[in-house]
């Protein structure tokens, strides 16, 4: 008979049992559910902190103290409370990806020179916008964007957003891949970096920016890849005289399941050391998966238990469209219980309220008879969770908290 393991995978300081309660930031999740029902998004504000601190240090750790910089992605979690937290913390600035997000981040208590600014196939009303704010650092990802900037802003510093042809992601998983296995939209190809080059200067604009994100979820499993990356991307920075810095993009994962190794940011500071010690460049990367996906639960409400054929389902009162990760990407995110007892665990497949065969949460978990529980929290769903959400069957409704 299989138990309930009190020390299961995803467990740590601020997230695991004591007393056979679930704890979170400080607080038993049965209190949280309580308070603010169901569908609820409870962020830990602390964990988003010590997040960013881990990066920091592994930054300062490869040697570029002074000489790194962290842009928050703000499309990974976007909620106002959280967004000033970060503000506050002085960690980190925003890459952002849109028009609206640079709007929200400013009104967040960001200043546009704070905001690295990253996007794709913009249109030119969009760009007019973003031309409107002073100081914001635009990554280019196209000729055409190239152009558009250069007609609005000549004679002014930008990025390229590039594209090596190589990428780095989470195994397996190929929708997670910007750059590699097939000719995506992001970023400019080798082949056209020189016109590229030549179309700037037009414009009178200087490139002093490689910015590459190849992929995202990456474990220490992936990290080989990422020196190959790497120096595909050294190769267009040797190219573009007047680049004094690179931006490596997000991409740094999580665990999902109980075999994912978690990302060893010594391992990853190593390879940064490695590559740019020694070159007078100014590093920059913007991490939002590994910022703020762990900081985040999903307090869910159970709303039946049956068996169907050989399948144990459980229903909860919310699906797929508002963390649509599980359904989009495959990526599971873990059903845990808010108390462990004695009880024998059963394969159970926990789904969700849309009309939609894709809105399963999780296949086989193994968890206990939930008849008598009223709510399952889902892990990891701090990170394009809300940020990702919609009204799909008019089912779009859910609270967000941070936690202090
Ligand atoms: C340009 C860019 N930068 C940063 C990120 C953040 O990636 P992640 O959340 O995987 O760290 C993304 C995500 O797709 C992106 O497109």
């Amino acid at each position: 008979m299989v138990k309930l393991d009190p020390n299961a995978w995803w467990q740590r300081s601020d997230l695991c049992y004591q007393d056979n309660q679930l704890f979170f930031a400080g607080r038993t999740v049965k209190q949280l559910a309580e308070r603010y029902g169901s569908p609820s998004f409870v962020y830990s504000a602390r964990r988003v902190e010590a997040n960013l601190t881990r990066v920091r240090q592994a930054l300062d750790a490869a040697g570029l103290a002074g000489r790194s910089s962290i842009f928050y992605a703000m499309k990974a979690n976007r909620f106002a409370p959280l967004l000033q937290f970060i503000r506050q913390t002085g960690l980190c600035g925003i890459d952002a990806c849109s028009p609206n997000e640079v709007k929200h981040a400013v009104s967040c208590g960001f200043s546009p020179s704070d905001i690295s600014f990253t996007a794709t196939s913009l249109s030119k009303r969009d760009f007019a916008e973003l031309a409107r704010y002073d100081g914001l650092f635009m990554d280019c990802d196209s000729l055409y964007s190239i152009r558009s900037w250069g007609e609005l802003k000549p004679n002014t510093d930008i990025g390229i957003r590039i594209n090596p042809a190589v990428g780095i992601g989470r195994a397996c998983n190929d929708k997670l891949q910007y750059t590699g296995c097939k000719t995506t939209k992001f970023g400019i190809f080798r082949e056209q970096f020189d016109e590229a080059l030549a179309l700037a200067a037009q414009y009178g604009l200087r490139v002093t920016k490689i910015h590459f994100h190849t992929g995202c979820g990456y474990l220490t499993t992936e990290l080989n890849q990422l020196d190959h990356v790497i120096d595909e991307c050294m190769r267009f920075v040797d190219a573009a005289p007047d680049v004094n810095r690179v931006n490596m993009g997000g991409g740094l994962g999580v665990p999902h399941l109980a075999d994912d190794p978690a990302l060893d940011l010594d391992q990853w500071s190593a390879i940064l050391n490695r590559h740019f010690a020694h070159r007078d460049l100014h590093v920059e990367v913007e991490p939002g998966d590994y910022i703020c996906k762990d900081a985040g639960l999903l307090i869910l409400g159970k709303t039946f238990v049956e068996l169907k054929r050989d399948t144990l389902f459980v229903g909860v009162d919310a699906g797929f469209n508002i963390a649509p990760e599980p359904a989009y990407y495959g990526l599971p995110f873990q059903p845990v219980t808010l108390s462990v007892d004695d009880q024998p665990l059963a394969k159970t497949t926990v789904v969700g309220n849309i009309n939609e065969a894709l809105d399963v949460w999780y296949e086989n978990a193994l968890l206990p008879d939930l008849t008598e529980h009223e709510y399952l929290v889902l892990i990891n769903a701090g990170a394009y969770s809300s940020s990702m959400a919609s009204n799909h069957c008019m089912r779009g409704e859910f609270s967000e908290f941070l936690l202090l």
